[in-house]
């Protein structure tokens, strides 16, 4: 987006005793249409690393939908270097009144004409009993007309839980009345009965993750039959709220008859749950035991266009199942009209392409405002933008999209402290505001805080008060936050991108899609209209931004992939019908660390070890580790460390008491490896009876504990039934040495070495220069260390790191370490020192164990 270079101030006056407004939006839409003044920009704002710093210069968020108003009001004067700019034409779709109105009009209609024809076949007395007794009466499966799931909406008891419907129900059901799907859905459930296979788009906000499982229930029936419903989400967080949301219309209990299945959590009751959102992640999980997936009548793949890794192996999947189940139908919904591909590549039974359902218009429209030049900084401009908003627009929470944890909590505190001068200076004119942030790697519980009403004003006659979540893209599809009436849209988003050739899977801040900034958009208008505000150029936007996000399947580590794909009994992994094959050179890393692990043989076949391992839900590193900790005796350390890895980062590092958080750390630090400092942790949280204020005292995430002993215990579960026995070594000493070379039978791939002539660490066979993250907590340099992550930031770093021992390395990982076919270098003369020094001789890669990757274990 935008050229290289250095913000040019061209326009831009900075008065630094206005603070961060250098301007401000004299006219209200009704005086001046269309004409928006931008905050400004101190001149001073430098580019940030990455690719924002090809992002250029600063103001002026030009309105582009109709009427390109209402201009925010505010009270401070207007900057000389306000830039007025009329509207431009209307970039963004919008759902007018009229289009609403005529869906309105075709619903009553369908709702007339279908009411007309059932009363006319149905008796009064059966008319009664739908009404008051048993709603679903008489229904036949995927037979059921719209009318008949309208009369059932609309009867007295809940057809599921024979309890009268609740006001809040009745109340909902009006609001979804309104959503464009409800219109369309006669034509929904003919299509749904006539076709195996659907696609769907529709825009953000029309109801399609919400409603149409709903129909598909009403029409499956799938309680009556022992069956579930599926939708799937890309997202732990949008699987969690839309099954919140969906029991709340249905009048259920969440968990009961609806619920959701995300990683180490589910939320369904075997018996009841009939209608199940879940991740991707989880039903491919699920298809490894159960490939026909049998337990579902209907999947919905929700949000296909995202092109998630398990969404697109889904699809593959699923392509082959639809053949074989005839029972079983497929709906594919997408926000974007790229559906074409989906289509024709669902075209399974005859060569017909796949029927197409659009679902046109929205409930409110978002009108989207531009910069007018490229920003420099876009976290700078953000953060304006959201005070701009606070200071100068009517009543509506935000969303603002940034990048990652780091700059997330750091935007929240400035834009707190920000507010706080703002009402030192104007108590009567600004609102109190609050920010909430969301990120994955927050607990569950931290993460629903987004859903908290916005405070109240401080005083009567005050101005309401104001929410702020500030977000990576977790929450740009899927999510409906009420209250969310501005979106602040940068334009970047960190993205994964893999490098087969050196290993690194690592995530870097790159531009988002044109369906990316849509779905972003969408977050408002939802229960009311909104504002977009995107901080590029409109030009940008047309001309820069990629129609739609590359599939991750082409920028990620296919290692787990492949795995549960070999498992699932798929041999040739280049036929697969993949939407988009990955590069053969990724899935040729992947099968080689399978082999290295020891889970495919020479001859690419699931070991008995890799059939376990696939049955974990973890990486396949992580489940080697695991499964063989028993034979080094420590099984039960290295379940702790495994949880500890799974969940996020326990360390609190709050800004303003860094010292004492990093001297508490130190307290809690073993030397030999950040590992064995996490196993710490944990012990001493269990031993502190779970105390929260001893985790609070020691800047610890209470949260995070409490869910890696969640997770430990379900990791146990799987241990169990594996019967992989709990042991530990008393002597601390021989326990810990073996623990570091637990990790080396699941890590070795992952180690890098101290060279002696630079002093820098590189990493072993893939000869990247790396330093250690400064969050390691090992004493001094050690020469060899075991890494989990490589942090690409601008250096790379390895973190979560401990030390090792050559002589483990040969030992442990032989086939990895052999010298024969080492290359040459520094850490292959270091290699060879400790060959010599443990065997007296030159090693020939013979003389330790004989298994790959696993050595004597
Ligand atoms: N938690 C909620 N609170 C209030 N309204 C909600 C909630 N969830 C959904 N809605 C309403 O239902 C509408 C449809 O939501 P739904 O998630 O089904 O849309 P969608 O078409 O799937 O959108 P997207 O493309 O953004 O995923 C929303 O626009 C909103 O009006
Ligand atoms: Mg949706």
């Amino acid at each position: 987006m935008g050229k290289k270079g250095k913000k040019s101030a061209k326009g831009v006056q900075s008065d630094s005793s206005m603070g961060p407004y250098q301007a401000d939006a004299p006219a209200h839409a009704q005086d001046r249409p269309g004409v928006y003044l931008h905050p400004g920009l101190v001149a001073s704002a430098q580019p940030r690393a990455g690719p924002s710093s090809s992002v250029q210069v600063e103001p002026g968020i030009m309105p582009t939908g109709p009427g390109a108003g209402p201009a925010p009001s505010a009270k401070a004067k207007p900057a000389k270097a306000a830039k007025i700019k009329a509207p431009r034409p209307p970039t963004y779709v919008q759902q007018g009144p009229e289009s609403l109105a005529d869906s309105l009009a075709k619903l009553s209609l369908g709702d007339k004409g279908k009411g007309r024809r059932i009363s006319e076949s149905l008796s009064a007395a059966e008319l009664d009993i739908i009404k008051t007794k048993e709603p679903l009466y008489g229904l036949v499966h995927r037979k059921v007309p719209g009318s008949r799931v309208r009369l059932a909406l609309e009867s007295d008891v809940n057809p599921f839980t024979r309890k009268p419907h609740t006001a809040q129900y009745k109340q909902i059901l009006e609001a979804r009345k309104k959503l464009p799907v409800y219109a369309q859905m006669d034509e929904f459930l003919d299509m749904f009965k006539e076709n195996q296979v659907i696609v769907m788009v529709g825009e953000t906000g029309s109801g399609k993750t919400t409603q149409i499982p709903q129909f598909i229930a009403f029409s499956d029936l799938p309680h009556t039959r022992g069956k579930m419903v599926a939708c799937t989400q890309p997202r732990r967080v949008a699987a969690m709220s839309v099954a919140k949301r969906v029991a709340d219309e249905l009048d259920v209990q969440l968990g009961r008859h609806v619920g959701y299945s995300i990683r180490f959590e589910d939320m369904t009751d075997p018996a009841t749950t009939f209608l199940k959102y879940m991740t991707d992640g989880m039903l491919l999980r699920e298809a490894m035991n159960d490939p026909n997936f049998s337990r579902y009548s209907t999947i919905i793949l929700d949000e296909a266009h995202e092109r998630t890794l398990a969404t697109d192996i889904l699809m593959g999947l699923l392509k082959n199942v639809v053949k074989r189940r005839p029972d079983l139908k497929l709906v594919v919904t997408s926000a974007t009209l790229d559906a074409v591909k989906f289509q024709n590549y669902f075209s399974v039974r005859s060569n017909r392409p796949a029927p197409l359902l659009k679902i046109p218009g929205r409930l409110h429209p978002v009108e989207v405002f531009y910069t007018r030049e490229p920003e420099p900084d876009y976290v700078e401009a953000a953060m304006r933008t959201v005070l701009m908003i606070h200071r100068a627009e009517g009543p509506g929470d935000i969303l603002l999209f940034l990048t990652g944890e780091e700059e997330i909590e750091d935007a929240c505190r400035k834009i707190k402290f920000e507010v706080d001068d703002l009402i030192k200076q104007d108590p009567g004119g600004v609102g109190p505001l609050v920010c909430v942030p969301l990120y994955s790697t927050l607990p569950t519980t931290l993460q629903q805080k987004i859903f908290d009403p916005p405070p109240g004003s401080t005083r009567p006659n005050r101005p309401p008060g104001r929410k702020v979540v500030v977000s990576t893209n977790i929450a740009e599809t899927s999510l409906t936050i009420d209250g969310i009436v501005y979106v602040v849209d940068p334009g970047f988003s960190k993205q994964k991108v893999y490098n087969p050739r050196i290993r690194v899977e690592s995530l870097l801040v790159s531009p988002i899609s044109k369906a990316s900034a849509q779905q972003r958009a969408g977050r408002a208008g939802r229960t009311r209209p909104g504002k977009c505000f995107r901080l590029y150029t409109e030009k940008d936007f047309v001309r820069e931004l990629e129609e739609y996000a590359h599939p991750e399947i082409l920028r990620s580590n296919l290692a787990n992939t492949v795995l549960e794909l070999v498992k699932l009994g798929i041999r040739d992994l280049v036929k697969f019908d993949y939407v988009d094959a990955p590069a053969p050179e990724t899935v040729m890393r992947a099968l080689e660390l399978l082999n290295y692990l020891g889970a495919l043989d020479d001859d690419g076949n699931l070991t008995p070890l890799g059939s376990m391992m696939a049955d974990f839900p973890l990486d396949p590193q992580l489940a080697k580790m695991l499964i063989v900790s028993p034979e080094l005796k420590c099984s039960n350390e290295i379940l702790t460390i495994t949880a500890m890895m799974s969940v996020p980062n326990v360390w609190l590092r709050p800004p303003n008491r860094l010292r004492e958080a990093d001297a508490a750390k130190a307290m809690l630090t073993i030397p030999d490896g950040d590992h064995l400092t996490l196993l710490n942790v944990y012990d001493e949280y269990i031993q502190n009876r779970w105390d929260k204020n001893w985790a609070w005292n020691n800047y610890l995430n209470q949260r995070a504990l409490a869910q890696a002993e969640n997770v430990r215990k379900q990791l146990q579960r799987s241990m169990e039934r594996f019967e992989i026995e709990s042991i530990s070594l008393t002597d601390t000493k021989k326990l810990y040495v073996n623990i570091r070379q637990a990790l080396v039978v699941g890590f070795f791939m992952q180690v890098a070495h101290r060279e002696a002539e630079s002093g820098g660490y590189v990493t072993v066979k893939d000869n990247q220069a790396v330093a250690l993250h400064p969050s390691c907590g090992s004493e001094g340099q050690p020469e060899w260390v075991l890494f989990n992550e490589f942090v690409l930031t601008a250096r790379s770093y390895i973190r979560t790191v401990s030390e090792v021992k050559p002589e483990w390395l040969l030992e442990l990982a032989p086939m990895y370490y052999d010298l024969k076919t080492f290359p040459d270098g520094e850490t292959k003369r270091a290699l060879q020192r400790a060959a010599n020094k443990k065997y007296g001789t030159p090693n020939d890669g013979k003389r330790s164990g004989k298994r790959k990757g696993g050595g004597k274990i």
